[in-house]
């Protein structure tokens, strides 16, 4: 496996974007569990790349090829950061989570002046809980379905 670089998301890569949401077990792990149509998900990634507070990144290894998606959403009212992450269907179970999530946390860290970003990951979603602590994030609560996870600055293990 090379290495993994972050790029902002672009109007090219909304058909990718839309597959790996489409995909069964990313349906399974996210809030929304349904089939997200074209006219949807065009609708949601207009209304993310105008927003400022959004950060919608692509990971990519050399020579372009696509891995996955991690995204940051800052809540200015409420002042935190909530990661969220999708790696490529064919290449999960090798790695790539945890070079996305740390690249990705890194960029937040080193670019925003929050302290913490958070995660919000379903109670059975053991994989992505396993994933998440690797990188440095500590359970931190609950709430219905779901696990709190928290990342604070300078806790990162890349
Ligand atoms: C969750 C996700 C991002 C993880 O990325 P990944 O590249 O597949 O990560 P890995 O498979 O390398 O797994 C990370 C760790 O979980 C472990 N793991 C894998 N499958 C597991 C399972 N079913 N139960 C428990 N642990 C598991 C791996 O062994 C690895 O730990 P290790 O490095 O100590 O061996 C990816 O699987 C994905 O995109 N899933 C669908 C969407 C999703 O769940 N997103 C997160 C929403 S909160």
């Amino acid at each position: 496996m090379s290495d993994v670089m972050l790029r902002y998301a672009e109007e090219c890569d909304k058909k990718i974007l839309l597959d790996w949401k489409n995909d069964p077990d990313t349906k399974k792990a996210s809030i929304n569990t349904g089939d997200i149509s074209e006219a949807q998900h065009d609708e949601w990634f207009e209304r993310t790349q105008n927003n400022p507070n959004q950060h919608l990144f692509i990971g990519f290894e050399f020579g372009g090829v696509r891995v996955g998606t991690v995204r940051f959403d800052e809540n200015v009212t409420e002042d935190f950061v909530e990661a969220s992450i999708t790696v490529a269907p064919k290449l999960r179970g090798i790695g790539y989570g945890k070079k996305l999530l740390s690249r990705g946390c890194s960029h937040f860290f080193n670019n925003y002046r929050y302290d913490f970003i958070k995660a919000t990951i379903k109670k059975d979603n053991l994989r992505s809980q396993k994933l998440f602590e690797k990188v440095g994030f500590e359970r931190s609560g609950e709430k219905d379905t779901n696990l709190i996870y928290r990342l604070r600055r300078g806790g990162l293990r890349e």
